[in-house]
């Protein structure tokens, strides 16, 4: 598509489509957002080997995460709001995940629903749960997403409050959106956003809006989401919740190895190491520091997953080499979105794909699923 080569197009081109509360929404991390930026950056430092003169023919991305089958190891990370970087968001991405044949997570604060999304889609996807103070709501929505016919529950672990945003406090971001003149102005400079909002009825948390008690219109709502997530939530939690359930259960947001250990005795099918994109703990290693110690430590305990800064396929290739079985894209996906609706999505995919794999045949190997530390360079002098 005109232009576009890599995710960072991608990321210009949602700048100019999506307002700015909401492009900003998607393009921060908390406070100093030293964390959200040494995501990215840790990734630089990691140097691949480069290999010659290996047969290159025949090479597969395909490989499987939690014993589901992957065209390439990429899930869509779940993401809040994704129906306002793009009206129908979440049905776009997981439309264009299905066709793609990769996960995609749907989060609990999205804006299209469980239900919408199981309409729109034949594949199964995946649900992303926070956990509540009203343990009933909770209850329903495991059930829900067990009607849905998800194929995996990803518990959210890192988030029971806010890490503050000062780029949303700065915008004034609210859910849903107030309409202040300079809110105002935001949305109707983006016209082809603004016709697209027009054309939905999905405009609000669906997931949450008509099935919680007590929430029966946004302002209530509102209210409603800053009081409810539950600061107790414990490991004990984790029993209930995967009995509940009785699925694939992931743990998400895990960044250090004590947690890493305690997770794999929840008997859970897998953990994410993630520090939720740089949006929570400021001042907390990036995702990809910290991967190939958790990873040691839990040996073949539990499947390890990864998320948090990947922009390229050699992002992906890399978390791989330091021991993850899978990979999850968050503000990539989003990007894509923002710019260019499912098509940008696909694009997304088909970007980290081409990388990937043109990275792995460099690094001389054939099979995604037989790349290992060995593919990364080691200078002589390194300690
Ligand atoms: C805009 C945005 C919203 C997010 N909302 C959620 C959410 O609702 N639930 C969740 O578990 N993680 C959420 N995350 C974290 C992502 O699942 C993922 O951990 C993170 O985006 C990975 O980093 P990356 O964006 O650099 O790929 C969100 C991330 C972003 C950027």
């Amino acid at each position: 598509m005109n232009g576009i080569v890599e995710i960072n197009d991608l990321k210009e081109l949602a700048r100019r489509r999506v307002p700015k509360m909401f492009f900003d929404y998607a393009d921060s991390g908390s406070w100093t957002q030293s964390t959200y930026r040494a995501n990215e950056e840790d990734f630089a430092k990691i140097k691949l080997r480069q290999r010659v003169l290996v047969d290159m023919t025949n090479r597969t991305l395909e490989s499987t995460m939690i014993g589901q089958k992957v065209s390439m190891p990429v899930a869509l990370a779940p993401t809040g709001l994704t129906g306002m970087q793009h009206a129908d968001g979440e049905i776009l991405a997981a439309q264009a995940a299905e066709a793609f044949g990769v996960p995609f997570t749907l989060s609990t604060m999205s804006v299209c629903s469980i239900e919408d999304i199981a309409e729109s889609t034949t594949a199964p996807f995946w649900f992303q749960l926070y956990v509540m103070r009203d343990r009933d709501f909770v209850g329903r929505l495991i059930d829900r997403a067990k009607a849905a016919k998800c194929s995996a529950l990803v518990l959210t672990l890192d988030l029971q409050i806010l890490g503050q945003r000062h780029k949303d406090i700065r915008n004034g971001l609210s859910t849903p959106p107030k309409f202040t003149p300079k809110h105002i102005y935001q949305m109707v400079t983006r016209p082809r956003w603004c016709l697209g909002m027009m054309g939905t009825k999905r405009r609000t948390f669906r997931n949450i809006a008509g099935h919680a008690k007590g929430v029966t219109d946004l302002s209530s709502l509102s209210t409603w989401t800053a009081e409810q997530f539950d600061p107790q939530l414990s490991w004990k939690d984790v029993a209930w919740i995967k009995e509940r359930w009785g699925g694939k259960l992931i743990l998400k947001g895990i960044l250090d190895k004590e947690d890493a250990l305690m997770a794999a005795q929840t008997g859970a099918d897998a953990i994410i190491v993630s520090n939720h994109g740089g949006r929570q703990l400021d001042g907390a290693p990036s995702s990809i520091s910290v991967l190939a110690e958790i990873a040691d430590a839990v040996g073949d305990r539990i499947e390890v997953h990864f998320d948090g800064g990947i922009r390229s396929g050699q992002d992906v290739l890399k978390a791989l080499c330091l021991g993850a079985k899978g990979t999850y894209i968050g503000r990539s996906f989003l990007y894509g979105l923002g710019a260019l609706g499912k098509d940008g999505v696909t694009l997304a995919l088909e970007i980290i794909r081409k990388e990937l794999d043109t990275t792995m045949a460099l690094c001389g190997k054939r099979d995604i699923k037989d790349v290992g530390p060995e593919l990364l360079y080691q200078p002589r002098n390194a300690g």
